[in-house]
């Protein structure tokens, strides 16, 4: 078997599209323009690239980004009051600080310092627990970019079952339950995890999220599985490769994503949509209870 290629590049820029309608729509009606704050502590060249493209991103679509550099040595609580004046703007629908922080500030501390409701990379325990009881304000963007992929490429999903390598806050565990919330059988395996084959051969659907190139190969793979790679490792010669060994995999797979422009281009449409939702949200709170709108993001995920 030779897998169909899920191309996440084509599918991120038909999410963009319908975006930008919803944007000029929303600013139509409501005169309301989305607005997302990006905090960038230091000066790690690819957090900056990331938060540069996040960016430009959102200018195509029509959504207001304002950037906030501050410096490798800014005190913890310097961050934390950043952060709370962003909060406190009304016109600032959205906030992310670019993970990593420097070492000598808590991550932790610091999500859990963004409001729930602003929270657009869904990282605030708040929003990580709202996904246990399938009612998240907002769920993580690459996660949700999985699920979008899976959905637009005609996978179902109930009944199959999920296996996700790779237990991270940011992505393994919420795909994990996201998969759960639609009714597949998930299996979570990680770094611990004894004979890593025996799990990924039974995959119906396959996460790969390790961080480790080439982690998975064909023989690792059931005839026919839904492969998707989040892996993003840039080899000694500069290339950029997935978890996933591409060519072995493709030959056993039915679809699979490719590194890159299968699941990276899909992690910066979903803030976007995001962000739209953290905009249409704080537009609906100031309206009279009953004269509520249908919520249009993706967060509204299946009740069991
Ligand atoms: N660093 C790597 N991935 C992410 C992400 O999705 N959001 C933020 N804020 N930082 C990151």
């Amino acid at each position: 078997m030779s897998a169909r290629i899920i191309d996440g590049k084509a599918i991120a820029a038909e999410i963009r599209r319908e975006i930008r309608l919803d944007v000029s729509a929303m600013a139509a009606q409501t005169g309301a323009v989305p607005c997302l704050a990006a905090i960038l502590v230091g000066n790690d060249p690819a957090s900056a690239t990331y938060v540069q493209n996040k960016a430009r991103a959102c200018k195509e679509v029509g959504i207001t980004s304002a950037r906030i550099d501050l410096p490798t040595d800014l005190p913890e609580a310097s961050l934390l009051q950043e952060i709370a004046r962003l909060n406190s703007d009304p016109s600032v629908h959205a906030i992310l600080v670019q993970l990593p922080l420097p070492p000598h500030i808590s991550e932790r501390r610091v999500l859990e310092a963004i409001l729930p409701e602003k929270d657009v990379d869904g990282f605030h325990p708040v929003n990580l627990g709202g996904l246990l009881v399938g009612a998240p304000l907002f769920v993580a963007s690459t996660p949700l970019g999985i699920l979008e992929l899976l959905n637009r490429s005609n996978v179902g999903i109930e009944g199959k079952h999920a296996v996700v390598v790779g237990w991270s806050v940011v992505v393994g565990k919420p795909t994990a339950f996201l998969l759960l919330q639609h009714h597949a059988t998930v299996t979570i395996c990680h770094i611990k995890t004894q004979d890593l084959a025996l799990h990924t051969r039974q995959a119906d659907i396959l996460v790969v999220a390790a961080g480790k190139p080439g982690l998975v190969t064909g023989s690792m793979v059931k005839a026919g599985a839904v492969v998707i790679d989040v892996g993003v490792n840039r080899l000694t010669d500069g290339r950029v490769v997935g978890d996933v060994d591409f060519p072995g995999v493709a030959e056993k797979a039915s679809l699979i994503t490719p590194v890159p422009g299968g699941v990276g281009p899909m992690t910066v449409a979903m803030l976007l949509r995001n962000t739209v939702d953290a905009c249409r949200r704080s537009c609906d709170a100031g309206r009279p209870p009953g004269t509520m709108p249908a919520a249009s993001g993706t967060n509204r995920i299946a009740q069991s």
